[in-house]
């Protein structure tokens, strides 16, 4: 290390250092004669105050210890993708396990195939290409461009060939450049300009496509207690979301949950290749059994990664579970620096944490010129279910959706227990112009009249349950009647269904339709002077079980089931 010093305390985690020239905040140290990676927390006249990524048990006052010059970096490169780390970007080679190795190892090096795409001679600015790896396992390709922080002539570039992760394979203006590159994790990569955002990010959850869908390039969280479904969901959408690259951050929670899903992972065909959908998603492991400093650097190594992704012209989306691990990490620390504690124990600048986090979600023009996205999802896990503690209070106001969990749903099993009424989405009105303009005009209209019959149905029920159903007048009997169809037809969707774990945008289309339409039959019918009753005890076993029966994309079968069924509906009418 270039700044030689002396441990002169250990506290659990917090590591105090003398003797260092010039420390700075967030700078990189070792300590120990393992060398323990950490940073520099706060500097206090001679002495540095720095958080240790691993276990600090062994370490005495008098060890060496040393700090680098630069902020902690993370090593980007290709070969990422299907790894599995831990909150620093080292390889966790033993799924099983998830403990890593002390001190600092790097990805192994590897060697890529690589085509050059610039001749020699030409100026080169940063984000321009240089070459390929064409679609290394993944299925995307690899694009090797200039650093954000490198321009100049192309003085030389390779031939097409096999060269190590570690290979010169250009240099710019005098600068070696190789396939990989560090970068700060704290530092948000340049980009040139940031672009609106309106298309939807499809999830292929229904309620959350239809009724509180978030744009791709945003970001979005679940609040939800203890066992209401966050992990489940979070899981969904790191298989079936359509991102080119998925960062899948297991933040504090349990490792045999995050086992199975990289099993689950690796034995899903990605539809884009037929191959495992593992291939194209990067793993961070922090599970409750590890160091629990590294989770507080886990969120920004998964942003930096993303980012790195999204400057090639790629969307990626990262998935954090959970991020009120996340916080209780700052919330040790705060209480070992002796920092004065805000708001529950957090420290005082939690909000501007989770907003620096959150703020590198977006569309952008890369340096290259190229559309790249990266769209933030993540989990809170408020202690009782209590939405107005710290996290969960600051994190609504950073994100541009929430998708509250509902304990009486949970508890009722009706899945993904998102509340219809608690939730919300700022990007509603801009996705339903952007579906009108592009593939769906009537989307707009159908979330504007599901939410209407999800309201009137809660409020009716509430009176039905005082005064009794039959007291109610037909057409409200009926909107009660259409309450039920929506949710079981539509918001419930079972994440272990082989037909319904995933649904397709035209199948969402088609089964919002038919609970829409069968709602105006059963109107059409009363008006002819059925009784409500009869209406009730029609049997709409079909509509409800549609979503199983059919496969993920088969809007037409669900049309075919909905039009058989409002016949038979019709049929009661004299
Ligand atoms: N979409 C779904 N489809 C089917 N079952 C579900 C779904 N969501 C949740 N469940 C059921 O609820 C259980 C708990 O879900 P999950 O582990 O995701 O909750 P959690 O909120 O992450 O819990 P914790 O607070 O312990 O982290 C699951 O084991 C499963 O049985
Ligand atoms: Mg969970």
């Amino acid at each position: 290390m270039e700044k030689p010093g002396v441990i002169t305390r250990v506290n659990g985690p917090v590591v105090h250092i003398n003797g260092l020239q010039a420390p700075t905040r967030f700078e990189y140290v070792v300590v120990g004669e393992a060398e323990l990676p950490g940073e520099v927390l706060a500097v206090d006249h001679e002495t540095a105050v720095a958080q240790i990524y691993e276990y600090t048990g062994g370490l005495r006052v008098g060890d060496p210890a040393g700090a680098a010059g630069h902020p902690l970096t993370v090593r980007l490169g290709p070969g990422l993708l299907g790894g599995i780390y831990d909150g620093l970007l080292r390889p966790l080679d033993d799924a099983d396990e998830f403990i890593g190795p002390r001190g600092l190892t790097r990805p192994a090096v590897t060697d890529h195939d690589f085509e050059p795409e610039a001749l020699p001679g030409t100026e080169m600015g940063p984000g321009d290409i240089i070459g390929r790896i064409a679609r290394p396992a993944g299925g995307i390709d690899h694009l090797v461009v200039v650093p954000p922080d490198l321009a100049g002539t192309l003085e030389h570039i390779v031939e097409p060939g096999r060269y190590r992760s570690s290979a010169v394979i250009a240099t710019i203006d005098g600068n070696d450049v190789t396939f990989t590159s560090e970068w700060a994790l704290r530092r948000a990569r340049p980009y040139r300009s940031r672009n609106p955002v309106r298309e939807p990010f499809r999830t292929g959850q229904r309620v959350l496509d239809v009724l509180v869908p978030i744009a791709k390039g945003n970001s979005a969280t679940v609040i939800g207690g203890f066992g209401e479904g966050k992990t489940m969901l979070l899981e969904q959408l790191a298989k079936w979301g359509d991102a080119d690259v998925i960062i899948y951050v297991g933040c504090g929670e349990r490792g045999n949950e995050l086992t199975d899903l990289i099993s689950e992972l690796g034995e899903l065909a990605d539809p884009r290749t037929g191959r495992s959908l593992m291939e194209r998603t990067i793993i961070l492991a922090n599970t409750s059994n590890m160091p629990v400093m590294a989770r507080e650097a886990s969120i920004y190594t998964a942003v930096t990664i993303a980012e790195y992704y999204r400057d090639m012209g790629y969307h990626a989306v990262i998935i954090a579970d959970s991020t009120s691990r996340w916080a209780e990490a700052q919330r040790e620390l705060a209480s070992r620096t002796g920092a004065i504690p805000a708001e529950e124990g957090y420290p005082a600048d939690l909000p501007a944490s989770l907003a620096a986090f959150y703020q590198r979600a977006g569309r952008v023009d890369t340096l290259g010129g190229r559309d790249g996205i990266v769209t933030i999802v993540t989990s809170v896990s408020p202690p009782g279910g209590d939405v107005t503690e710290p996290v969960a209070a600051h994190t609504q106001r950073f994100v541009q959706a929430v998708w509250s969990l509902d304990r009486d749903l949970a508890y009722a099993r009706h899945y993904p227990a998102v509340s219809w009424r608690n939730s919300f989405s700022r990007d509603r009105d801009a996705i339903g112009r952007w579906h009108a303009a592009n593939d769906d005009p009537d989307w707009v209209t159908r979330n504007v009249r599901l939410n209407t019959l999800l309201g009137e149905a809660d409020r009716l029920q509430g009176i039905a349950d005082l005064v009794g159903l039959t007291a109610l007048p037909t057409d409200e009997r009926l909107i009660l009647l259409t309450g039920r169809n929506i949710r079981e037809a539509i918001l419930q969707q079972s994440a272990l269904s082989d037909n319904d774990a995933f649904c397709s945008p035209a199948k969402q289309a088609a089964l919002t339709e038919a609970v829409l339409q069968t709602h105006d039959t059963a109107t059409t019918v009363a008006a002819a002077g059925v009784p409500a009753s009869v209406i009730e005890d029609f049997d709409y076993t079909a509509l409800l079980r549609a979503k199983d029966i059919t496969g993920p994309d088969d809007a037409a079968g669900v049309e075919a089931i909905a039009q058989r069924l409002r016949a038979a509906l019709q049929e009661l009418a004299p």
